[in-house]
């Protein structure tokens, strides 16, 4: 028999979860960089272009796929058309994989939250981290030597994900969000004055704001702008589909996008303030300019600050609010990509959501603790990152896109739906973006992506982990969606699409509508 479907009490819970999955590692530690690559104050063109083109768009799309046909990605997929169903599993897969390496990555911050208070790193946090801290073997491709010091800090992740993901949608992921989501403004907020105080900030805000235009004439910057707002907004990877199924039948589906995506972008726009402070101040103490010290990712957050919060004075308080800051947006992030995979076993299974967690929980704690805590794991965790994030998620979305529109002809659907629940009104510009432009780009990003990795191979990288982890990685989650897809569905559950809102159904308000 078919489960009673967990609830979002409200939409203002749904909008926190969401908020919570959006903002992550992507916002604080990848998009200072990428908006200072890409033109600095000129970014700011790509950028919304593609958070109001595309972003927003796919956000509109998985709304309306996981609130119209009510199921995680598989069983939504499996009710707008048989066929499709392994779209969903594609997305799960690509879940799984980035779940994986991206709690890795939240139990560094843990640490790094400590070492932060005694300054561990010395006077070489380079060194620091990659012989000291994470034992790497430059040697060595691919090794199972673990590493205590990652090990059990990743244990715990994983034990608060299981722990959290075990009660429910509500209680654990909806009351997560409500606890963690304002701490962590508030402390980023607190990490960001802190910063503008810093001397030389002034010069980092200058370096990030100031508008290089002819950046734009390069595609390579449009690129950018648009892959990160999908990975930044959680969009077009099943994260979506899978919040808004709980939602109620009647809910602002299209407003609360709204709130989510410009909330994610203004703390995206935050950390980057707050972060070019910071290097304008390293800049300044080093007495270079501050493109010479700007660092990207696991090179910013874990070489670059440290080196600040060493030079600065109060610099471990710096630290720590930076740290639990990655910590916290990360973590609210990696639960919403793990509950991905719980909802789609517990569909297909016919199980509880609790074996769900359990079985889900464990398989991907045990694949990131058995790949990753080992003298070879950066590397690792470098390539199935690239690869998940520049060829897995770009073309399951592009896939999803083009089969709705062209394939399956159900965009006017989808679009039906939106506006039945919605305030804000989708049309055919809606069409357009979601069935023409998003795609083209989409292709466009996919083409140069490949072009470059079949060509250069991954950051200098050996082939055979390239290949091992990036494009067997990528094949084998097709094929395994795939197999997955003919796998029966327990007796019981509904296969058809739930019925539409009628329009005298929506003769009650639609919650959220008038705010
Ligand atoms: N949206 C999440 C991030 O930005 C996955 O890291």
């Amino acid at each position: 028999m078919e489960q009673k479907r967990e609830v979002w009490s409200g939409r203002t819970v749904f909008i926190l979860a969401a908020i919570g999955s959006a903002v992550g590692l992507g916002n604080i530690w990848r998009f200072p960089y990428v908006a200072y690559e890409g033109g600095g104050g000129a970014f700011i063109v790509p950028y919304l272009i593609a958070l109001l083109t595309a972003g927003l768009t796919l956000l509109f799309v998985d709304y309306a796929i996981g609130h119209r046909f009510r199921g995680s990605p598989p069983l939504a997929f499996r009710r707008l058309s048989r066929p499709t169903e392994a779209i969903g599993w594609w997305q799960v897969g690509i879940c799984f994989v980035i779940a994986v390496y991206y709690a890795v990555i939240i139990a560094w911050a843990l640490r790094y939250t400590f070492f932060s208070i005694s300054e561990s790193w010395g006077d070489d946090p380079a060194g620091f981290f990659a012989s000291d801290f994470l034992q790497q073997d430059s040697e060595a491709t691919f090794a199972f030597d673990y590493v205590p010091a990652v090990v059990w800090p990743l244990a715990l992740v994983w034990l608060a994900t299981i722990v959290i993901l075990a009660l429910g949608v509500q209680k654990g992921i909806g009351g997560s969000a409500i606890v963690f989501i304002p701490v962590l403004v508030v402390l980023f907020a607190v990490f960001v004055v802190r910063a503008l105080f810093l001397d030389g900030a002034a010069e980092g805000l200058d370096a990030f704001f100031t508008p290089n235009w002819s950046a734009l004439t390069d595609s390579g910057v449009w690129i950018a702008a648009y892959g990160q707002i999908f990975f930044s907004l959680s969009v077009g990877f099943g994260i979506m589909i899978t919040y808004a199924s709980y939602l109620k039948r009647r809910t602002n589906l299209t407003g609360s996008g709204l709130v989510v995506g410009f909330s994610n972008s203004s703390f995206e726009i935050l950390a980057g303030i707050g972060v070019f402070a910071v290097l304008g101040y390293m800049a300044q103490a080093s007495g270079v300019a501050v493109g010479e010290v700007v660092e990207s990712g696991i090179g910013l957050a874990f070489i670059a600050f440290p080196t600040i919060i060493s030079t600065m004075p109060g610099g471990p308080v710096l630290g720590v609010l930076f740290f639990v800051s990655l910590m916290l947006a990360g973590f609210t992030s990696l639960i919403s990509i793990v509950q991905v995979c719980v909802a789609a076993v517990q569909e297909k299974a016919g199980i509880g959501r609790v074996p769900a967690v359990l079985i889900v929980g464990v398989l991907s704690a045990a694949t990131s603790l058995v790949l990753f805590p080992t003298s070879t794991g950066l590397n690792t965790l470098d390539v199935v990152d690239n690869f998940a994030n520049n060829i897995g998620i770009v073309t399951v979305a592009l896939v999803t896109l083009v089969v709705i529109t062209w394939g399956l002809r159900r965009l006017p659907e989808l679009e039906a739906h939106l506006n039945a629940v919605s305030s804000f009104k989708v049309g055919m510009v809606w069409r357009f973006l979601a069935g023409v432009l998003t795609p083209a780009v989409l292709i466009w990003m996919l083409a140069d992506q490949v072009v470059e990795r079949v060509r250069e191979g991954y950051g200098g990288l050996p082939d055979s982990l390239v290949v091992g982890f990036g494009w067997a990685v990528q094949i084998a989650i097709v094929v395994l969606a795939l197999a997955v897809s003919f796998l029966p569905w327990p007796r019981g559950t509904a296969l058809t699409p739930p019925p539409d809102l009628a329009p005298d159904a929506l003769a009650a308000p639609t919650e959220g509508a008038t705010r």
